[in-house]
């Protein structure tokens, strides 16, 4: 028998070199879920062949399908869009860390806040959110440099597309290796330490959890309705986009940025080659130069 390690046999299934019954991805089932991924997230998984038999045959397995067509097909015709959000969740990774890429938690501190003076409201959007980490350290940040007494400016947006991560998101408990280099004097001012049976995890104070606000939102779909930014964090999502989405998405990211924000890219990302109007300042970060002088801002500044 052509068993798996749980003895089970599948039928139509060719067994595979160790004499496993892995389900094998077929070219035409690889077509047709990247078409699907492309379309609906615009997530490019060209190549990416062995990363989607892997991750998606677990999923084959625990659902006791035969194949990655019929799948495929349960994603297409499931109409409350579920299945399809498990697929996302299952292709990209949600890797993501307290203060990651520290530079620009420094940079929001010294320079962008000293340039927003009260009482203005701050707004900020962490695109891609993933499980918090990275809104949390952004209220961190802000609530550090203004005090708590300014703590009514900020409104922060954080926002995926993953129901999954969006829920850890927003219970806002981490585990104490999840905390990273975060300095003991933070912890104790912005979490409580859990005891009994939450020993080992931490909490983000409701005080701290307030001030984000967390949407479930497809970065390919019209996003106008979230509003204007000073800051807008689209960190470590571009990668999974090509070049015509990023093109896209970073002229409509462009579009929601206050006169004089900035828009703060992964550092593993660039926007080399796409047209935007944003004024390049440092690695990974750009502005939205004030005035109608933007629009004179081209790809040669982009140095
Ligand atoms: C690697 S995490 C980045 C987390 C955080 N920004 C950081 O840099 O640490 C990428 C996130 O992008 C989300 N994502 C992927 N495609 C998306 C889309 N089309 N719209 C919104 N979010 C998407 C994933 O669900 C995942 O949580």
């Amino acid at each position: 028998m052509s068993g798996s390690s749980h003895g089970q046999a599948w039928h139509g299934q060719a067994a595979a070199p160790n004499g496993s019954s892995e389900r094998r991805l077929r070219p035409k089932e690889f077509e047709q879920i990247a078409k699907t991924m492309y379309r609906s997230f615009g997530v490019d998984l060209g190549g990416k062949e062995i990363l989607v038999e892997a991750r998606l045959g677990k999923k084959l397995r625990e659902l006791g399908m035969e194949s990655f067509e019929q799948y495929w097909k349960m994603v297409e015709e499931d109409r409350s869009g579920e299945s399809l959000t498990a697929m996302v969740d299952l292709l990209t990774t949600n890797h993501t860390s307290f203060f990651r890429e520290t530079q620009h938690f420094d940079y929001l501190r010294r320079e962008i806040l000293p340039s927003l003076p009260p009482p203005g409201r701050i707004r900020v959007w962490s695109a891609a959110c993933s499980t918090g980490e990275e809104p949390y350290s952004i209220a961190f940040t802000l609530l550090e440099a203004l005090g708590a007494a300014q703590a009514a400016r900020i409104g922060i947006l954080a926002s995926d597309i993953s129901t999954r991560v969006l829920a850890a998101a927003g219970r806002g408990i981490y585990t104490s290796e999840r905390l990273g280099t975060m300095p003991n004097e933070q912890q104790r001012r912005y979490l409580l330490k859990g005891t009994k049976d939450s020993q080992g995890s931490y909490l983000v104070k409701q005080e701290v959890r307030s001030l984000v606000t967390f949407e479930r939102l497809n970065l390919m779909e019209d996003f106008s309705h979230v509003g204007v930014f000073q800051v807008i964090f689209c960190r470590n999502v571009m990668i999974y986009f090509d070049q015509k989405t990023q093109q896209a998405l970073v002229n409509r990211l462009a579009a929601q940025l206050a006169p004089g924000g900035h828009l703060l890219i992964g550092h593993a990302e660039s926007l080399n080659g796409i047209d935007h109007g944003l004024k390049y300042i440092r690695p990974a970060t750009y502005r939205k130069i004030a005035g109608p002088s933007n629009s004179f801002y081209r790809r040669h500044t982009d140095r």
